[in-house]
């Protein structure tokens, strides 16, 4: 990789520094399919104070040089809203055991060097760092497979997500967000994909 490139886990007020440019991030990247999300500064602000409180939580930032070109957060899914934590109570799980990984974003230039695995192996680390932690898991929107916004070109990460040791699951949760061609915000399914820490 690039020598330029440095990849470290912050946590608590270590990430104060950094959380107006994941914001960004997130905002910039998630404008591209299949997320198509209409963010707003404001609402990535508070968005990101959850991480700031939480000493379980972290940050991994990926900068070249002094510039912040990537980013991937990961939390307990207990301090999450009640709409991500409900498949997993429905299901049985016992909330304390499940560290779940928010998302990760990344600029288009930066991809395919390794970052991405990096993401993955950093925030094992964390949730591994933390005692009870049995799982990790994430959760990815689905689009219809002719949705109108669909690049010809487009490549799930589900390959990359299974390389990376998770597995589908039956889960679905549902966030709302305004996408870029709606007039108003609207609920999309989110499917949850699982790794066994031990
Ligand atoms: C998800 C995302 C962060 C992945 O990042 P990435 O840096 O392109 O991923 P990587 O380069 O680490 O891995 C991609 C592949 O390249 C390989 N690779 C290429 N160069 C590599 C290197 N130098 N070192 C290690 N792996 C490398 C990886 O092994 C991996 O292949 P594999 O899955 O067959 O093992 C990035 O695609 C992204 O930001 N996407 C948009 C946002 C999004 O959809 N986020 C996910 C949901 S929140």
């Amino acid at each position: 990789m690039d020598t330029n490139i440095s990849i470290i886990t912050y946590s608590g007020a270590q990430l104060e520094p950094y959380l107006d440019d994941v914001a960004r991030l997130r905002i910039e990247v998630f404008r591209a399919f299949p997320y198509l999300y209409e963010g707003s500064m404001e609402h990535e602000q508070e968005y990101l104070k959850t991480y700031l409180s939480s000493p379980f939580a972290a940050i991994v930032i990926a900068q070249d040089g002094d510039k912040v070109v990537g980013a991937s957060t990961c939390i307990p899914l207990v301090q999450e809203p009640d709409n991500v934590k409900k498949p997993f109570l429905e299901k049985g799980y016992n909330l304390n055991e499940i560290y779940y990984y928010g998302e990760s974003v990344l600029l288009p230039d930066y991809r395919q060097k390794g970052i991405g695995v990096a993401f993955f192996e950093q925030r094992e680390r964390k949730a591994r760092s933390l005692s009870g932690f049995k799982w990790a898991s994430f959760c990815g929107v689905e689009r219809p497979a002719d949705h109108p916004l669909k690049p010809t070109d487009y490549v799930p990460l589900n390959h990359f997500w299974r390389r990376r040791g998770f597995q589908q699951t039956e889960m679905v949760c549902y966030m709302s967000w305004k996408d870029i061609n709606e007039a108003a915000e609207s609920p999309k399914p989110l499917r949850f994909w699982m790794k066994e820490l031990i």
